[in-house]
């Protein structure tokens, strides 16, 4: 945490570091509360900065204890040290080596930012600026250095000592209770992917032999007595390995790859260079505590951590505006890996599922920026989903313009090019345009504009001259600080479904193929003209969510049940299903609030029922249709006026309805899907049970009490996590005496496994009752509750603002003072967590007036709270800022 007058920085600011850093050595001697840092720096002259540069390192709350230039201690007069910054005004115009002595407390380390304690293990976390509060350095991405680290500790309280890199050397201290480990890692790194720990842990072992036949050792270090909860994330690892070198052509480098689950951890995994460090929960897991949702997670993480070693590591960022350079990419690397491990239809409907509700949301908001920002006061507060899901986006839509080869040969370009080195993202889109020699000028926008694209569609079918003609608008809307956009590439996957249900050709009048069939618009406005099409068909657009855009098209009802039933692109039968669903929903919404009735729409019912029917469907992709809309879905495509009552009202009526009209097929699904061989996380037998536990679901929301019932005895006979999960939140949706039994016995078998409790937690807060928000505050006083950790206040506070739509939204304004009450009390301790919490706020101008006014006055509170860190400032400012 920085100061409150920090000025904003800019990426047009730029310039090179003056000095260069050639090797650090550190030698940390761990201590509870006194942990002294020794750092040894070999610093030069940045050939490519001005002479006679000063030196200026980065600190942050730290404590200066001695100085040395070239192995002489440093005249007083010669530096100035303050907690945040060191500086010699002149220092010699050659290289030199500066040696640092610091000390830290990680104990009251409670940011979980630089060296701190989780549980009793220490343990690091350096990315974005976290180094810097371990010992001054020139903490950008841009410097990187080789590292060797000797760490010493008491053999009691630390018999593990891990850094990063490879182990030179490890013994007791003659004489001492102490002992010390030395870890060398030959690759130059940035400072953000520095890590140690030192603590009590058990591990698991294994080994991967890498495409070139050298052998690498694995281990996962966990909580002693865990250690058999790390099997499936040891599974992944190497998974992960495997599909890195078969997929990119890319082999690990070092002896050996560690990843560490720590219990307090601000966000979901670091992937600081051979030595990842977690949060358990995307670590642990086994059958009795894991659903299938966290096992996918924890798939999905480790791998995106180890594709970090190259998109990330080997080639990082030159500076935190590039941040997409290596989330992005990184993101969309791991989204190929699991369609390749489990269905790529369903990963894809998973991912734009996720898109769409919090990145689509972020760029309508407020905190709408560009995929690489031009401006920030706190880097901390940029990983968002824009960075991250748009980001990956804009790879996939490179690989979906260039084709599978030509994305190919860009990235190995890129590998080749910059392998050790801090790129931009126009290094990294160059190697693109130069592979594949095409322009990518246009293409640069999706980095540089926000805002989500809106596309319409006029398809019109003329049956004389048997063509069929697509009229194409494109706008970008103006969002914070853009007012005026510049139109963009966009690459439109479509096909024209025939009536039989085949793809036609995609012939133009001019007789050229369209390729792949992807479109690729480059103006406003433009038109295409197909040929050889006799009978009417339906125009499938956007297929596989090809580009990241809000389209619209004149397809009718009709249109899009057949797309429903026949398209041959699986995600655009699941998108027909829901644009009939969310059309039928805003409806009603309106309708509710103008005292209307709502309609029914049968044919959404029956199209349905068709899906359910289909025995070639795969159990999971049938389960995603017949999920409907969200709450937070709904909301986004009405965009203003929202009402979360209403939008909950409307959804459960539908809810109710398909459980009616399906009652039947649901219940022999339900039977039918009932497994009893014992749990296996595989892809396939979580889709079976993701579609016996939407069927339940669907039926308890028809009201049916033998529903109740069946999530009752589900519940208790259950032998996995997702099952009983799965019940006990079907059962916590209806006010009925089976909902609090299983709540209370759940409590019991559970209160001493963390991340199970964290569950419990969740599953209250998202109870959408008026009774909701006293029942959270009750479990703020609840032992088990705690400010310090992470998990455990995303769990009932972030669950319930995010979760738990009408209750955060209450009327009142009761749910929004809550939120702000905990996200300042937790801020003087953790500003990272407390200024996620507020992004809770980030459409807040899209509320109705009355909830608008109250939410306004919530963020205005925090606005004028004294003593704000610059994370939340930062957040609450723009969220305030006039649009
Ligand atoms: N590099 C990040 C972790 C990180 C984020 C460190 C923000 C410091 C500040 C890591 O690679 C990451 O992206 N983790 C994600 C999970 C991932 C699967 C998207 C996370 O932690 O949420
Ligand atoms: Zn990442």
């Amino acid at each position: 945490m920085r100061t409150d007058q920090d000025q904003p920085v800019r990426l047009e600011d730029y310039q090179p570091p003056n000095w260069l850093v050639e090797t650090v050595d550190l030698d940390v001697s761990l201590h509870p509360t006194a942990s002294r840092v020794r750092a040894t720096l070999r610093l030069k002259p940045n050939p490519a900065a001005p002479a006679a540069a000063p030196l200026a390192l980065d600190g942050d709350g730290l404590t200066l204890r001695s100085i040395k230039l070239d192995g002489a201690p440093l005249a007083p007069e010669s530096y100035a040290a303050t907690p945040d910054r060191l500086s010699i005004a002149q220092p010699p115009r050659h290289p030199f080596v500066l040696e640092i002595e610091t000390q830290v407390d990680p104990s009251a380390n409670t940011q979980l930012s630089g060296l701190y304690r989780a549980g009793d293990t220490y343990c690091t976390q350096c990315e974005a600026e976290g180094f810097r509060r371990i010992t001054y350095f020139p903490d950008r991405p841009d410097v990187m250095a080789v590292y060797t680290t000797r760490i010493e500790a008491e053999k009691s309280e630390a018999p593990v000592l891990l850094a990063n890199g490879n182990l030179v050397e490890a013994g007791d201290i003659p004489g001492t209770t102490r002992h010390h480990a030395v870890w060398h890692d030959p690759f130059p790194k940035p400072s953000y992917l520095f890590a140690l720990v030192g603590g009590v842990l058990g591990h698991v072992a294994d080994e991967f032999v890498t495409m070139s036949g050298r052998r690498v050792a694995l281990r996962i270090y966990v909580e002693p007595g865990k250690e058999r909860r790390a099997g499936f994330a040891m599974d992944a690892l190497k998974r992960a390995m495997r599909w890195d070198e078969e997929a990119f052509g890319r082999e690990y480098d070092l002896d050996i790859f560690m990843i560490v689950a720590v219990s307090a951890f601000n966000m979901g995994a670091m992937e600081n260079k051979g030595l990842n460090i977690f949060n358990d929960k995307y670590v642990l897991a086994s059958p009795e505590t894991a659903t299938d949702e966290d096992y996918a997670n924890i798939d999905g993480i480790i791998a995106h951590e180890y594709f970090h070693n190259w998109t990330g590591n080997r080639i990082t960022c030159r500076d935190w505006f590039q941040l997409c350079l290596k989330e992005g990419l990184t993101v969309f690397r791991d989204q190929e890996y699991t369609a390749d491990q489990r269905s790529r239809a369903v990963e894809r409907i998973a991912d734009v599922r996720v898109l769409r509700a919090h990145q689509f949301v972020e760029d309508a908001g407020p905190l709408a920026h560009p995929v690489r920002p031009e401006v920030y006061r706190e880097i901390n507060n940029f990983y968002t989903p824009t960075v991250y899901e748009k980001g990956a986006e804009i790879v996939r839509m490179l690989r979906t313009m260039l084709g599978a080869d030509g994305f190919r040969k860009g990235m190995d370009l890129y590998f080749a090019r910059h392998d050790g080195e801090a790129a931009t993202v126009e290094q990294f889109v160059a190697c693109f345009a130069d592979a594949t020699d095409s322009d990518l000028e246009q293409f640069m926008r999706w980095y540089r504009q926000a805002g989500t694209p809106e596309v319409a569609v006029t398809v019109r079918h003329d049956a004389k001259a048997a063509t069929c003609t697509l009229e194409i608008a494109q706008m970008l809307p103006p969002t914070p600080g853009q007012p005026v956009k510049e139109t963009m590439v966009i690459p439109l996957t479509l096909g024209l479904v025939a009536p039989d249900g085949r793809d036609l050709p995609l012939r133009l009048a001019d007789g050229r193929m369209v390729e792949r069939g992807v479109l690729t618009l480059t103006r406003p406005a433009e038109t295409y003209v197909f040929a050889g099409v006799p009978a009417r068909p339906v125009a499938s657009l956007n297929r596989g969510f090809s580009a990241p855009i809000r389209l619209t098209a004149n397809l009718t009802p009709d249109d899009l049940r057949f797309l429903a039933a026949h398209d041959s692109d699986a995600f655009n039968r699941w998108q027909a299903l829901q644009t009939l669903a969310v059309t039928l929903l805003i409806d009603n919404v309106t309708a509710l609030r103008a005292s209307q009735p709502m309609r029914t729409d049968a044919g959404l019912v029956r199209a349905l029922e068709t899906i359910l029917a289909d025995p070639r469907l795969e159990p999971a992709f049938v389960a995603r249709a017949l999920t409907l809309p969200t709450e937070s879905d709904i909301a986004r495509e009405l965009g203003r006026d929202v009402d979360p009552d209403a939008i909950f009202t409307a959804r459960n009526a539908l809810r109710a309805t398909v459980g009616e009209g399906l009652g039947a097929a649901l219940r022999d699904a339900y039977r039918r899907l009932a497994d009893s061989a014992p749990y296996s996380p595989d892809a396939a037998s979580a889709g079976r049970r993701a579609l016996k536990n939407v069927a339940l679901d669907l039926l308890a929301a028809s009201g049916s009490s033998a529903a109740i019932a069946m999530a009752a005895r589900q519940y208790s006979s259950a032998d996995n996590m997702t099952d009983r999960m799965a019940a006990v939140t079907t059962l916590s949706l209806h006010p009925v005496r089976e909902r609090q039994a299983a709540i209370d016995d759940f409590y019991r078998r559970y209160r001493d496994d963390a991340l199970v409790l964290d569950k419990w937690f969740a599953l209250q807060a998202a109870i959408p009752e008026a009774a909701a928000l006293d029942r959270v505050r009750e479990l703020t006083r609840h032992p088990a509750f705690s400010l310090g950790n992470p998990n455990r206040v995303r769990s009932l506070i972030g669950a319930f603002a995010q979760m738990n739509q009408t209750q955060f939204n209450r009327a009142d304004g009761e749910g929004y003072a809550f939120l702000v009450d905990h996200v300042l009390a937790l801020d003087a301790h953790n500003p990272q967590v407390a200024s996620r919490l507020m992004t809770a706020f980030k459409s807040w101008r899209a509320l109705e007036p009355g909830r608008r006014g109250k939410a306004e006055a919530e963020l205005r509170r925090v606005a004028t709270a004294s003593s704000l860190s610059t994370d939340v400032r930062d957040i609450v400012e723009r969220s305030l800022a006039e649009p």
